[in-house]
């Protein structure tokens, strides 16, 4: 960085696990990134102050709040990163937009469809502040990799998209949390996992979902162990399961479980073209494989392409010698460098996800539980 480069100070809201996620993000990315803006890790907002005081002084952030209506206003504030649950999104995205502040809002968007719409329309209102929301799946170089594959026609048109997220982690004796909470989460593994797959299916194809053909939502867990020894009733499903159809006439399949045992965090989309496929699996995340249909039939077969080519693989560049492979954290940090090169004035390689994007996410998880209640196909315009 040379003395002009100039400084993008983050207010951060919540301080746990994404908190973590990102507070890593943003202090590695300018590290391995060229980048126009330099992250400055200005202010970190929780409820607890003497966890609070631990967290700021780990991360290195300047200051500290427990006030966040105040904090995420305050002068000198660039950009809101929201990593606090779902229902707890919009007041701080809200706050932030009409004081001029870009924001960074965890997936989903919101709990409630009716808080995602108010957030794209406030985001629209507002156009010189931009938005971005943290589907990081999309900046796994593989996944990055399969939207330019599939953009090229290299698997021709889509006829067939899988999508599975399976969790095992939300067994009986998994206390209560406010992911099992409807008010709080707005959905259990639904939102917080199937939410992931239909926008890496949306960024892949380019295409939007048009109908629910149908759909299952299950809550296996009635109730949960609250801290104090009580029963606390469970408000969200553990397993979603749908059948959609985009635009394009392509059937896809999601499901969503935290009851999947031997599945850790098995996060698969497989996509079936006329001419060859594509698939990823979280679980062996520097990979993609292609099939291309092309091939002599004596030799057609999966191809398994490590994702770690600086010359030709997204992000690879940044990261470590060709074939040294990447993790999780990975796809947070290239998520910072890229919301770094939008406000610096360039392009990405790989396209980010705003609130208007993340809305249509939330339209297909909405239309989703809608046709799982209702016992009957959902047409997303409805929704809209
Ligand atoms: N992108 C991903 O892969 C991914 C993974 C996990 C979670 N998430 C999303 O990130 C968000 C946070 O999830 P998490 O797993 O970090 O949850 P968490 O429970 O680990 O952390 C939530 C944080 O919010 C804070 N918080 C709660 N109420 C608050 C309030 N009133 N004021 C200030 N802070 C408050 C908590 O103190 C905590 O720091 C959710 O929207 C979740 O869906 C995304």
């Amino acid at each position: 960085m040379t003395p002009s480069t100039r400084t993008l100070s983050v207010a951060l809201v919540g301080q746990r696990f994404m908190g973590r996620a990102h507070s890593n993000a943003w202090r590695q990315a300018p590290k391995f990134f060229d980048l126009p803006l330099e992250p400055r890790l200005s202010t970190v907002i929780g409820r607890d102050a003497a966890s609070l005081a631990e967290f700021q002084a780990r991360w290195g952030f300047e200051s500290g709040s427990t006030d966040w209506e105040s904090a995420v206003k305050a002068d000198g504030i660039d950009l809101v990163d929201i990593v606090t649950p779902n229902d707890l999104h919009e007041g701080p995205a809200m706050a932030a937009l009409q004081a001029g502040k870009h924001v960074a809002c965890e997936k989903p968007l919101s709990a409630t469809l009716d808080a995602a719409r108010r957030m794209r329309d406030a985001a629209a209102a507002h156009p010189d502040s931009k938005t971005f929301v943290w589907f990081n799946y999309r900046r796994c170089p593989a996944v990055a990799l399969m939207h330019e594959l599939v953009q090229e026609g290299r698997i021709g048109d889509v006829l067939h998209i899988r999508g599975s997220y399976l969790q095992s982690w939300g067994g009986p004796d998994t206390p209560m949390l406010w992911r099992f909470d409807k008010d709080r989460a707005g959905s259990g593994a639904h939102g917080d996992l199937n939410a992931h797959i239909v926008d890496m299916a949306r960024f892949v194809t380019g295409d939007e979902v048009e109908c629910i053909n149908g759909a299952i939502e299950k809550t296996f867990v009635k109730e949960r162990k609250e801290a104090d020894g009580s029963m606390a009733k469970v408000t969200v499903d553990d397993i979603v399961s749908f059948l959609a159809t985009f635009n394009s006439g392509a059937t896809a399949s999601f499901e969503a479980s935290r009851l999947a045992q031997g599945h850790l965090n098995r996060n698969v989309l497989e996509i079936n073209g006329t001419k060859g496929s594509v698939r990823f699996d979280f679980e062996n995340m520097n990979v993609l494989e292609f099939l291309d249909g092309a091939d002599d039939a004596r030799v057609r077969g999966w191809r398994r392409i490590m994702c770690t080519d600086a010359d030709h693989h997204p992000y690879a560049a940044a990261w470590w010698p060709d074939a040294h492979v990447i993790g999780y954290e990975h796809g947070f940090t290239n998520m910072v460098a890229d919301i770094c090169k939008v406000l610096g004035g360039e392009a990405p390689r790989v396209p980010l996800p705003d609130f208007a994007d993340a809305f249509e996410t939330q339209v297909v998880l909405e239309a989703a539980l809608t046709a799982a209640r209702q016992g009957s196909a959902v047409d997303t315009a409805d929704l809209r």
